[in-house]
């Protein structure tokens, strides 16, 4: 599969609920690539839909570190919508994933971690593309 959750740690001090949390994330221990880049999207009005685009080769962790977002993934092997509301699960997309994201609430703040620097060539924005591209790399769906 070139998508699904990941459950990250979650530290507390169980005598000290104040304290709060605190989780880490290091390349290649928690997420199988290397980050070169971090983004985050913010500030999405709840009726805008994002994304609606796939990667060639880029693979990416997708956190929902304040708020709620409702992230579809459309790949080879079916099509799966996550609901992002825990700053201590990560999406995992993978290349070859149609993604959009919606229902943006709460001031919701989408945290990106990818392993490529930006590359407008690595983007595939046409849907009907998006199909013909994963036909010939996976071949035709039975
Ligand atoms: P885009 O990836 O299309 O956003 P989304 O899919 O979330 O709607 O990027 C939006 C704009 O930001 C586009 O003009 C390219 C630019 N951009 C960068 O310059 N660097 C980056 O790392 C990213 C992700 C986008």
């Amino acid at each position: 599969y070139n998508s699904g959750l990941l459950k990250f740690r979650k530290i507390g001090s169980p005598s000290k609920p104040e304290w709060g949390f605190l989780t880490p994330i290091e390349s290649m221990q928690e997420i199988p690539f290397d980050v070169k880049r971090i983004y985050y999207i913010y500030g999405v009005d709840e009726n805008e839909v994002r994304g609606k685009h796939s990667h060639k080769s880029l693979h990416q962790v997708l956190i929902c570190v304040h708020g709620k977002v409702d992230v579809r993934l459309e790949n080879f092997y079916g099509n799966e919508t996550y609901t992002l509301n825990d700053p201590s699960v990560g999406l995992y997309v993978g290349p070859d994933n149609w993604r959009e994201m919606s229902n943006f609430q709460n001031d919701a703040v989408l945290l990106v971690l990818a392993s490529e620097k930006y590359d407008p060539n690595d983007y595939i924005r046409d849907y009907d593309e998006f199909i013909e591209h994963n036909q010939k790399r996976y071949g035709v769906k039975k």
